[in-house]
């Protein structure tokens, strides 16, 4: 049956041609269909193999399979094609277009001069320790000597959060203290002298809270910086070089200090300290309250195990925003907790 033999290669060269013509996928897939699907052109031409003689069958047959695999390879490599095509962009690409920029994160002012008043004290040896926020009222006021009657600890003052389910400093204050947010960086310096023995170099940087109403100046929760230095025979003249030096680093090389006395419960004798420069000058001020500190109180050693007779200390403790407010030009400490990006983007 010469007739089968000769149709197969004409009948192959056009399903090759009407795959490889297919416009899309769909299109294609009906094309597959009209050649290989059950009712298929091809797939009747080899329905009739059945009929051929015994002779004339293998010819035929492998000739057939032959065209077969070429139909298939054709489908796969249209198919390809079409995938292809159909995942690319509609539109070219304009490669003279700018390009996409990415916007780099910055970090947040206050962690940047956070972060420079480390570096300053790491300088000269201080290390960076840190406390719990939710703390109790003997880390927090007890344990610095502040009286029971006073202000600080007052409702008005202070977040309080109950009663200590587990306390653990019940022993030294006679019941279950209370747990309160910190009110300020402090209570660190109790933390750590309960934990190691003198000598001790550290700075606290960390959040504080207290029950003001938001203005200009006041946040409910802001930043501090607690530093603490118990030696053998430290004095106040150590305090006021170190915290010349590091003002000098922070504000510029043209900072002047100088302490006021003041009272604070866990310092004897305590400060308040103010520092000039040509930039408080340009603000129209003569000197800024910067900081408060003193000479840790013989009480507070005593409370922590320290022998006061053999150790001495000073410590000292400052607000961040109020550091970046002066060193930015900042007039509303609310910027800072804000995170409006307008603002962010220029530090
Ligand atoms: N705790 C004080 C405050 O929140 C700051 C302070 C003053 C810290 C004197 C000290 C210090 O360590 O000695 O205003």
């Amino acid at each position: 049956m010469p007739g089968l033999l000769d149709e197969i290669e004409p009948l192959k060269q056009t399903a090759v041609a009407e795959l490889k013509a297919a416009p899309d996928l769909a299109a294609l897939e009906q094309t597959k269909g009209a050649w290989l699907g059950a009712n298929g052109k091809f797939t009747a031409l080899m329905k009739r193999l059945g009929t051929l003689s015994k002779e004339e069958k293998p010819i035929a047959g492998k000739a057939v399979n032959a065209a077969k695999t070429e139909l298939e390879a054709a489908l796969v490599s249209r198919r390809e094609e079409l995938e292809l095509k159909a995942s690319l962009p509609k539109e070219p690409t304009d490669f003279t277009l700018p390009g996409r920029r990415r916007v780099l994160g910055k970090l947040h002012p206050l962690t940047q001069v956070t972060e420079d008043i480390v570096r300053s004290f790491r300088k000269i040896g201080f290390v960076v320790a840190d406390g719990p926020e939710i703390e109790d009222e003997y880390h927090c006021f007890d344990a610095l000597n502040t009286p029971a009657d006073h202000s600080a600890r007052d409702t008005q003052d202070t977040f309080y959060l109950g009663t200590d389910p587990k306390p653990e400093s019940a022993s030294r204050t006679g019941g279950n203290p209370k747990l309160l947010l910190r009110t300020h960086t402090s209570s660190v310096q109790i933390r750590v002298m309960e934990k190691q023995p003198p000598p001790i170099r550290i700075i606290v940087p960390g959040r504080v809270y207290r029950r003001d109403n938001a203005d200009a100046t006041h946040n409910p929760t802001f930043q501090q910086v607690e530093g603490l230095y118990v030696d053998k025979g430290v004095t106040a003249a150590d305090l006021k070089g170190t915290v010349e030096f590091v003002f000098r680093e922070l504000m510029g090389e043209d900072v002047k200090i100088r302490f006021r006395p003041h009272y604070f419960s866990y310092t004897e004798p305590s400060f308040e300290i103010d520092f000039t420069s040509a930039l408080v000058k340009k603000m129209g001020k003569d000197w800024l309250e910067i900081a408060g500190c003193g000479m840790v109180h013989p009480k507070v050693f005593e409370n922590v195990g320290y022998d006061p007779e053999v150790w001495t200390g000073w410590a000292f403790g400052f607000g961040i925003e109020r550091i970046a407010m002066i060193r930015y030009g900042i007039n509303d400490i609310r910027l800072f907790y804000e995170n409006d990006v307008r603002f962010l983007r220029q530090f």
